[in-house]
């Protein structure tokens, strides 16, 4: 399992947590930006989020939480990400949407609100490489795990199996040293905000998760 660590929340300015992201053993920084529109909270102007993000070193994984993220994807492109991630619900043009990111040789993930029926992203699996599922309602770092996210990692995990394919489970919002034990045999990224960057020992945050991840 691979962990992502998101800086929403953090007890430090976004450039100092990013700093101290880099120095862990993060396998991505996660990437929040929100529109104000897709979400009422409004985190993010495109030249300012390039200019923070540019020297990065450990790949980057973006969770575009916004409308119409076809607008967002080539300025993006710039920072060359390990994955560009979009919401289903965000937007009509959902195949233009994929092939935009991969014309920019970028992985493509497709994220889902906890609300939405799983069975939309099913056309889709075949065409993207991650699917992020939401674990709390997008817009806010520190919220509580809604358990009945379990069920559809399951149920992507069964249906990756059948079907072989190879995208990858990702779990966004509520990830602890408590809740990771209910999801670890099902997904292959935890994305982690408020529990590592809250905390000031990013690594030994890391390593709880990695090692509850190794307990069988
Ligand atoms: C919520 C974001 C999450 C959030 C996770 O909108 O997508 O990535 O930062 O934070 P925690 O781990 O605190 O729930
Ligand atoms: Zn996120």
């Amino acid at each position: 399992m691979e962990i992502s660590v998101s800086y929403l929340k953090s007890l430090y300015s976004k450039e100092k947590t990013i700093m101290n992201i880099e120095k862990t053993t993060a396998d991505y920084i996660h990437v929040d930006l929100m529109d104000g529109g897709f979400v009422p909270e409004k985190n993010f102007e495109i030249n300012s989020t390039i200019k923070l993000l540019k020297k990065h070193e450990l790949p980057l994984d973006i969770h575009l939480i916004v409308f119409d993220p076809l607008i967002y994807i080539n300025d993006l492109a710039t920072l060359e990400p390990e994955y560009i991630t979009f919401h289903i619900e965000a937007t009509k043009d959902i195949v233009k949407t994929i092939e935009s990111i991969r014309r920019n040789n970028i992985k493509v993930g497709i994220s889902i609100k906890p609300e939405t029926n799983i069975m939309e992203i099913m056309p889709y699996l075949s065409l993207i490489d991650l699917v992020l599922i939401m674990s709390v309602e997008p817009g806010k770092g520190g919220q509580e795990f809604i358990p009945s996210s379990v069920n559809r990692l399951l149920i992507l995990k069964k249906f990756r199996e059948s079907n072989n394919l190879h995208y990858k489970i990702s779990i966004d919002g509520g990830i602890n040293n408590k809740t990771i034990l209910k999801v670890k045999d099902n997904i292959d990224i935890a994305v982690a905000g408020s529990y590592i960057c809250l905390s000031n020992n990013y690594q030994e945050r890391i390593n709880n998760l990695k090692s509850l991840n190794n307990i069988d």
